[in-house]
């Protein structure tokens, strides 16, 4: 079977469904190269000393407050120095770097701002288990030539292009320009994405849920009430029984919600009451809702619809809850009411 690969496929959106002007195309390939870079890095895992702690005495904390490790750093110094030089970019900003990353003099300037979760899911790299990397591009404001943090703080629905990659058993590339959402394997061989699924569709249904259950008691009533009831199974208010999945690693949840449906929650919790959640909202949280939202699910805080929140800064936190689409309703009502 003769199946496209990321190129072909991307220039049939900018010609024949003028979907994607060529610098955001060119844009996508370049953010594709350095998923590759960074594929083959966490492929050598301890081969080349890439596991643990970054830092000299392994103790490297970046602007999240949280422990850097080799492959975070290593991720997102790929992706800043393969974004660089390319022209498409006015700024970039990363999980990984307090401030907008400023596009260096010597090299043209272009009209978008990439944001990026350089290795997400970074706990389990020295297990051995699945990481990956989340990307989000926003349009840089007219007439705006050195973006500052204020220029990145635009909601979710005006992102232009979202995705994510995992490196897992295999390396899958999910991106969505507005016009469904596709996944492209990588052939390591030729060492190109190759489109492997068309327009995905999540479930509307489901009966697996993904939650961090051991930080229950620092939840809200709400977010109690509808866990208890899945645990409570067939016998419960819900009458089904719930299958649960947690691999801690938001990009294999979702991956797995985009293959058989489910329900994603980190929601807000009470352990640091200047943290309303756990997870990003410009880097993680906003790229996947609308990759969710484009494959027929839905994405909300619990309280509004998540691509409709109004940033305030780079790096706030969000509750997330996203997936089959009954499910985040059923969720999302609990909270409401
Ligand atoms: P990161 O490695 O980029 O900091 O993100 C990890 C995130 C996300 O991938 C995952 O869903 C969640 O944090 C895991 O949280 P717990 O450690 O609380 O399970
Ligand atoms: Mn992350
Ligand atoms: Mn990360």
């Amino acid at each position: 079977m003769n199946r496209a690969t990321l190129t072909r496929f991307l220039i049939d959106e900018q010609y024949d469904h003028h979907a994607v002007p060529a610098d955001l195309r060119l844009l996508i390939e370049v953010v594709s190269r350095a998923i590759k870079a960074i594929s083959i890095n966490v492929g050598k895992g301890a081969l080349a000393g890439l596991l643990g702690d970054a830092g000299p005495g392994g103790a490297s904390i970046n602007v999240q407050g949280e422990a850097q490790k080799k492959l975070d750093v290593i991720a997102n110094e790929i992706l800043l120095e393969a974004n660089e030089w390319g022209g498409h970019l006015a700024a970039m900003a990363s999980e990984e770097m307090e401030g907008p990353h400023a596009i260096p003099h010597r090299y043209p300037k272009g009209e978008y701002l990439l944001l990026f979760d350089p290795l997400d899911g970074s706990s389990n790299i020295d297990v051995n288990a699945s990481v990956g990397t989340i990307f989000s591009v926003l349009r840089c404001p007219d007439g705006v030539t050195d973006p500052s943090e204020k220029d990145f703080l635009q909601p979710g629905r005006d992102q232009v292009c979202a995705g994510f990659a995992v490196y897992g058993p295999s390396t899958v590339l999910v991106l969505t320009l507005g016009r469904g959402v596709h996944a492209f394997t990588l052939d390591r061989e030729l060492g190109s994405f190759v489109l492997t699924r068309e327009n995905i569709r999540i479930p509307v249904d489901t009966q697996e849920f993904a939650i961090n259950l051991s930080n229950r008691r620092f939840w809200e009533a709400p977010m109690q009430r509808y866990i208890d009831e899945l645990l409570a199974g067939k016998a419960g208010p819900r009458g089904k029984d719930f299958n649960m999945r947690w691999i801690a690693s938001m990009v294999a949840d979702v991956f797995r919600i985009l293959t058989r449906g489910g329900i994603f929650l980190y929601p807000r919790d009470n352990k640091d009451p200047s943290k309303p959640g756990r997870l990003r909202l410009m880097y993680e949280a906003n790229p996947m809702a609308w990759i969710i939202e484009q494959a027929g699910g839905a994405a909300t805080t619990g309280r509004e619809r998540l691509l409709d929140v109004i940033p305030t800064s780079l790096h706030q936190r969000v509750p997330v809850m996203l997936g089959s689409k009954n499910e985040v309703a059923v969720v999302s009502g609990y909270h409401q009411s």
